[in-house]
C-alpha cells in the first residue's frame, strides 16, 4: 500500500502553498469579518463592546502596526481623514516610542496586528495607554497579548495564517477600517444612515470583485513571468492607490527578493525616473478619478524612458499604447473601494514569480512570521 498523501498537503487543501490558499479564502474572510457586525446593513460594534463614545471623544487618531498592517493602517487613513476631518496619523510602531509622540488623553490609537505579539507594537501600545490614550486594537489571533491589552478589540476573522507574507490578514484589517471608519462617520454626523448603507453595500460588492480576480489568473501569471526576470521593480499611484501600492511592493519584495520600492507617482521626477531602464517594470495603480489623469501623465512619462508598465485601472478606462503593457482592470466602480481587488492582483503577483522562480514561498528567507524581538 502507497499513501501519498500528507497532512502538510492537506492542510493546503489541494494547494501547493498556504500563500495560494489563503489568498483563495479571502471572500469568505472579508464575509466572515464584515457580516456579523451588520444590523440591517450598517455596522453595530454592541457585539465586539466596542461604545460610540470611542468615536466621539477624540480629536485625532494616531494608527500604530508593522510591516503590512501598517500599510493597511496607510489605506485606512486615506480613507478616513479626508470623511472625519480630523488628523489621522499612521506610525512604524518600532519609531514611535522613540519620538515623543504626539498622543494624549484625546487620542484615539488603533493598533493593528496579525498575530497580537509584534513586539514594537506592544510597546507602542503600553506608551499610548501611558499617556492616557484610549486603544483600539484590530488583532486576528484571539487572546492575543496586545488583544488583552487594549481597551478594546476588533478581532478580524481572517483564520489561521500561516504563510509569512500576509494576504488574507490584510484583506481584514482593510476591510475592519472600513467598517470602522463607516460607524465613526456615522457617531461624529459625517454619514447618515443612508451614506452608511450605501457605503456598506459597496464595501459588500468587493467580495464578489475579490472573487473575480481569484478566477481570472492567466494573464497574472504571465506579468509574473516578466517581473521574475527583473532585479528591480518600482510600483507607483497617487492617494490611496499609493497606500495599495507601499503593500504591494512589500509582497514582491519579502517572496520574490526582487528590489521593490513604491512611490507617490508625482515624487518619480524628484529622482526615481533616473532608476528607469529599457524594462524595468513598473506597476502602475490609477483607480482614483479625480487623479486618474495626473498618474496617467506621471506613467507615460517612465513608459516614455522604456519601463515596461503593469497598470492597474477600474474597467472602462481608455488605454492606449503609450500608456502601458500590460492592463489589469477591478470590477469595483467607486473610488474608495478599489483596494480590495487591486489587493488580490498585487498579492497574485508577488505569489506567482516567487514561484516561478522556484523560491519559498511561504518561508522566505529571514523572515518570521511573528517579530516578538525589538
Ligand atoms: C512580520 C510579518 C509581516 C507582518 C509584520 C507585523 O514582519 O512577516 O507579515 O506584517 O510582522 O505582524 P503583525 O502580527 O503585528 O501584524
Amino acid at each position: 500500500l502507497e499513501v501519498s498523501w500528507n497532512v502538510e498537503a492537506a492542510k493546503k487543501n489541494g494547494y501547493p502553498h498556504y500563500m495560494l490558499k489563503e489568498i483563495h479564502e479571502q471572500p469568505e474572510a472579508l464575509r466572515n469579518t464584515i457580516l456579523p457586525r451588520l444590523r440591517e446593513g450598517i455596522p453595530d460594534f454592541s457585539e465586539d463592546e466596542i461604545p460610540d463614545e470611542l468615536f466621539s471623544f477624540c480629536d485625532k487618531i494616531a494608527i500604530v502596526a508593522c510591516g503590512t498592517a501598517m500599510y493597511a493602517g496607510m489605506v485606512g487613513k486615506a480613507l478616513i481623514e479626508p470623511i472625519i476631518k480630523i488628523p489621522v496619523s499612521v506610525n512604524i510602531a518600532s519609531e514611535f516610542r522613540y519620538e515623543n509622540p504626539l498622543v494624549d488623553a484625546r487620542t484615539l490609537v488603533i493598533v493593528i496586528s496579525q498575530s497580537g505579539e509584534t513586539i514594537d507594537t506592544l510597546a507602542a501600545l503600553h506608551l499610548s495607554k501611558e499617556r492616557g490614550a484610549k486603544v483600539l486594537s484590530v488583532v486576528n489571533v484571539k487572546g492575543s497579548t496586545i488583544a488583552r491589552e487594549s481597551d478594546y478589540v476588533f478581532y478580524t476573522h481572517a483564520g489561521p495564517e500561516i504563510a509569512v507574507a500576509s494576504t488574507k490578514a490584510y484583506m481584514v484589517q482593510l476591510a475592519s477600517l472600513y467598517l470602522i471608519g463607516c460607524r465613526m462617520s456615522m457617531v461624529r454626523g459625517k454619514f447618515s444612515q443612508k451614506d452608511a448603507g450605501e457605503f456598506v453595500s459597496r464595501l459588500l460588492d468587493t467580495i464578489p470583485a475579490v472573487q473575480k480576480i481569484l478566477e481570472n489568473k492567466a494573464k497574472l501569471k504571465t506579468a509574473a513571468s516578466i517581473l521574475a526576470k527583473a532585479k528591480d521593480a518600482f510600483f507607483v499611484g497617487r492617494g490611496l492607490d499609493y497606500a495599495f501600492s507601499l503593500e504591494g511592493s512589500l509582497k514582491l519584495k519579502e517572496i520574490s527578493y526582487i528590489h521593490a520600492e513604491a512611490y507617490a507617482a508625482g515624487e518619480l521626477k524628484h529622482g526615481t525616473i533616473a532608476l528607469i531602464e529599457e524594462n524595468t517594470p513598473v506597476i502602475a495603480v490609477a483607480t482614483q478619478d479625480h487623479i486618474y489623469g495626473k498618474t496617467i501623465s506621471n506613467i507615460k512619462e517612465v513608459k516614455a524612458r522604456g519601463a515596461f508598465v503593469i497598470l492597474i485601472t477600474k474597467q472602462h478606462a481608455e488605454i492606449t499604447d503609450d500608456i502601458c503593457d500590460m492592463h489589469f482592470s477591478v470590477p469595483v466602480p467607486h473610488d474608495r473601494f478599489t483596494v480590495f481587488p487591486v489587493a488580490v492582483i498585487l498579492q497574485l503577483l508577488a505569489y506567482y514569480t516567487s514561484d516561478m522562480k522556484g523560491l519559498n514561498v511561504d518561508k522566505p528567507r529571514n523572515l518570521a512570521k511573528s517579530v516578538t524581538v525589538e
